[in-house]
This record gives structure tokens, sequence and C-alpha cells, in this order.
């Protein structure tokens, strides 16, 4: 079966086919000129997502050596994420399938982060741990089945990716933040300040809020009110800040291991391309004796080829939408379908 995957929930655009399980093409069109304006404008997104998905969807088929008509199936994101920039995927992929008179299935983007794991040739055995820390999302699950998932915690305030690109505005280096905060990172020392991990009353539940607010503290405490960090501070800072990330996160998942019994580690999302987060959960893994499966860097953010395949797996279980199914903001609708 062939599988056209359509993404366009945020500021990625996103087109790959699946063939029979193989992987034949996973195009990411990412749109940096956000960077311009500190953050993703949803507006500007939606635009550049009509833009361009048409030839994406070309040069996918072309990488693929297929032609549309052998398309057997198109599933494109359809929620959560920005209302205006998802009904672009969404509604080319729905025209799609109902031109070929083919089968088309509206994927959770969470529920393709969860299952992008299996996206790498060494499955996840179930049951198994799921962290999804993305820009918007930070979720811990335990993945029972394709239809069955427990969910331990969630954020009550930021998600883990948005801390990142908070604090990475705050220390002057730009949007996303994750990755200028990683390679700032590499040359400080993690334990020069200590940042605070917040309690929760859901002790699985998550809270990058007070972290935020105690690293802008920290700023306006050594540098004044309208601080200008000294450059040869930054690296202290952010390896200090994404020290109390990796805690919050690693502490929840030895936890979680004391309480359930899994198979297997995941981490997914953005986030997961960080390198001090993939460790700790290496290292938790290893010492439970765990397997471990972290998706390479191209499927832990936003791709296409995550939303093919949980499009596969939802329409292998039998499940059928009609081409009115629209596009959901909020990650509270039609999770977990
Ligand atoms: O999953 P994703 O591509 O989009 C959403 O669904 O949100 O995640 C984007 C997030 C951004 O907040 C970005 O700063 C963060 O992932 N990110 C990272 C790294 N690379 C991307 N955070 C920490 N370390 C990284 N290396
Ligand atoms: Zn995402």
């Amino acid at each position: 079966m062939n599988i056209l995957g359509i993404e366009s929930s945020c500021d990625e655009t996103s087109v790959a086919v699946l063939s029979d399980g193989e992987l034949k093409s996973n195009i990411i069109s990412s749109q940096i000129f956000h960077k311009n304006y500190g953050g993703v404008v949803p507006e500007l997104s939606s635009r550049a997502h009509l833009q361009i998905v048409a030839p994406l969807v070309k040069k996918a088929l072309e990488e693929s050596q297929l032609e549309l008509k052998s398309i057997d199936l198109v599933a494109a994101t359809a929620g959560p994420g920005l209302i205006g920039a998802l009904l672009v995927g969404l509604t080319y992929g729905k025209s799609l399938a109902y031109s070929l008179n083919k089968p088309f299935v509206p994927v959770n983007h969470i529920e393709g982060h969860i299952y992008s794991p299996y996206l790498m040739p060494e499955k996840p055995e179930l049951p198994y741990l799921c962290i999804v820390v993305s820009g918007g999302h930070t979720l811990l699950l335990i993945v029972k089945s394709e239809t069955e998932i427990i969910k331990l915690g969630t954020t009550i305030d930021d998600a883990a990716g948005e801390a990142f690109d908070k604090v990475s505005k705050m220390l002057g280096l730009g949007y996303p933040g994750g990755p200028k905060i990683q390679v700032a990172a590499e040359k400080g020392d993690r334990k020069k300040i200590l940042f605070p991990v917040a309690n929760t009353k859901n002790p699985y539940d998550f809270s990058f809020s007070g972290l935020k607010t105690s690293v802008l503290r920290h700023l306006q405490n050594n540098y004044g009110t309208d601080y200008n960090v000294p450059e040869d501070d930054i690296p202290d800072i952010a390896a200090s800040f994404q020290h109390a990330v990796v805690r919050a996160i690693g502490n929840r998942v030895k936890k979680a291991l004391k309480e359930y019994s899994v198979n297997t580690i995941s981490l997914a999302g953005g986030v997961a391309a960080n390198k001090a987060i993939r460790n700790e959960i290496v290292k938790i893994a290893r010492g439970k004796g765990l397997k471990v499966v972290i998706p390479d860097m191209e499927y832990c953010g936003d791709n296409a080829a995550m939303i093919a395949l949980r499009g596969e797996m939802v329409h292998n279980s039998g499940k059928k939408f009609d081409f009115n199914f629209t596009a959901y903001p909020s990650i509270s609708e039609n999770i977990f379908i």
C-alpha cells in the first residue's frame, strides 16, 4: 500500500510517502523566516504552507518514483496545531484523496509523535513509556497498544519546547530556542546555577513556567531589570536551565518506571532532538535494562513520515472518515482516535 502523508500543523510543511512499510520520501520544509519575528506568526505560516504544499507533493512522488494514481491512501494532520496552518494540509489532503477516489485519514499530530519510534529499524516493544516533548506539548504516557494509551501526566503550563524558546529569547539567542540553548549549554557548567524543578500535584505532570520565571529572576538580579547578559555568562545559564529540564523529565520517568512495568522507553517530539535529554533517557533505560528507541532527528521534529505511519495504523484498524472531517486546534479533541 502506498500512503501519502501531509503535515502542516505549525511551521514545517512536510510530505512523505510510505510504501508497504518502507519510507520512500520524507521532505521537510521549515519556515525559517519566523525567526525574524521571534516566534511563529500564524497567518504567515498558513500562507507559506499554501505556497509549498503542492510542489512538495510533486517532489515527494518523484523521489518515491511513484505516480499520483498509485497512491492508495492519503493521511494529513487534522490537529492539534494552528488552525489556519492545519486547514491547508488537511484540505489539500482531503481534496487529493477525493479526486483519486481513495480513502482519507485525518491524523492526530500528537499520535504521530507518539508512534514515531516505529519509524526506526529497531521497533519499540509494547508496552512502552513514551515522553512526548515538543513546542506545544509535554506528555508522559504508557503506550499499551495501537489503540490504548494511558496518560500519566502533561504540562500544567508551558510546554518543554516553549520553555526552551522563551529562555532562549531572554538570553538573546533567538528562535527556535532549543537548538541554540543546546549549543550554548555545551560550553557551560550545568551545576553553576541551581534552577528549581517544580513539584506538581499529580507527580507525573510537568510545570516549566516557574523554571522560566526563575531564569528571568536570575537575569534581573544579576544584570538589572533591563538585563543584557554578557556573552561569557550565557553558556552557564543555558546549561543550568537545560539541566533543570533534564532533571524534571528524568525524575518523572524514574518514578513511572517504579510504578509501571514497560519493555521500552521512547522519547519523541521536537525537544527529543536535545542531546542532554536523550542521554538522560538512555542512561535511565540502560540502568533498568530496558530497550530504548529514540527516533532519528528527522522524525523528532514535525514531519510527514510519522503522519503517514499513523494514518496507515488508523486505516488498518478499520476506521473510516468522511470528507467533512475538519481541523481542530486543541489537543482535547479527537486525541487517541
Ligand atoms: O515537535 P516540534 O517540531 O513542533 C511542535 O509540534 O511543537 O517541536 C518544536 C520545538 C521547539 O520548541 C524547539 O525549540 C524544540 O522543539 N527543539 C529543541 C531542540 N530542537 C528543537 N529543544 C531542545 N533542544 C533541541 N536540540
Ligand atoms: Zn510536533
